[in-house]
């Protein structure tokens, strides 16, 4: 059984000081097995989380593909190695829309995530324009595809899909719980066409985008939907609480 994942995607929110209270205030309130509470959160406040977390497990949201060098600003996988965080999430639509990454850095992220044991959450998804000229499996299976060319999945449990419609996010509309279950299927499917049927069986498949306190329950009622990936929601320890409780199984 694939055990859910309920990963909170802080964006550029948060303050160390308020980091640490969310945490401090909501760790003894999380479900002790049945899901994976996960935080990512800004590169500047993981090294104070990873010290302080004992049941959430902390990721990064972005990661340079290059180990070390003149990358101004940037964060390689050495120092999320370094700074002990277990995931980092990959391909963000706000990273491909704002920051032009390319399903190709997407790509290359995932094998040096990968050799640096870290954990990949790899979001794909599509835009309005798209879905509405029916192209959302044309796009899924572009950006899956491309992002896993040549790469080795040892261990299942260490790869996460998002699948995040750009629409759907930090828009109050969530993609309906029949949509996001068609989408997750289809990327299982596909994973299923490049892994075989026992790796794609075994990858948790996140849906992403408007997720709440309210929708949450249907949405995790969906055959391929192992988890949410949240933002907005995910910045209020009481919905925080009651999201990772509605994921438990
Ligand atoms: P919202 O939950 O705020 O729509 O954001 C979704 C998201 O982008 C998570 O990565």
């Amino acid at each position: 059984m694939r055990k859910p994942i309920l990963a909170g995607n802080w964006k550029m929110n948060k303050t160390r000081d308020e980091a640490i209270h969310f945490a401090l205030s909501v760790e003894p309130k999380l479900p002790k097995e049945g899901v994976e509470a996960v935080i990512c959160a800004p590169a500047i406040i993981l090294r104070d989380l990873v010290k302080r977390c004992e049941v959430i497990h902390v990721g990064a949201q972005n990661m340079n593909e290059n180990v070390s060098g003149a990358y101004t600003g940037e964060i390689s996988p050495v120092m999320l190695k370094d700074t002990k965080v277990e995931y980092v999430i990959l391909g963000h639509s706000e990273r491909r829309a704002y920051y032009n990454e390319t399903d190709e850095k997407i790509n290359q992220k995932i094998v040096r995530a990968f050799e640096y044991d870290l954990k990949p959450i790899v979001c794909v998804g599509e835009v309005l324009a798209e879905r509405e000229a029916n192209k959302t499996n044309d796009v899924l299976k572009t950006q899956v595809t491309n992002a896993f060319k040549g790469v080795e999945i040892a261990n299942p449990d260490n790869i996460v899909i998002a699948y995040e419609p750009v629409w759907a996010i930090g828009t109050g509309k969530s993609a309906t719980s029949a949509q996001a279950e068609e989408a997750c299927k289809y990327i299982r499917d596909l994973l299923a066409g490049i892994y075989g049927e026992d790796v794609a069986q075994k990858i948790r498949i996140l849906y992403g985008g408007s997720v709440n306190t309210k929708n949450i329950a249907e949405l995790m009622s969906m055959p391929n939907i192992d988890g949410g990936l949240v933002g907005g929601a995910s910045l209020k320890e009481d919905d925080y609480i009651t999201l990772c409780n509605a994921c438990a199984k």
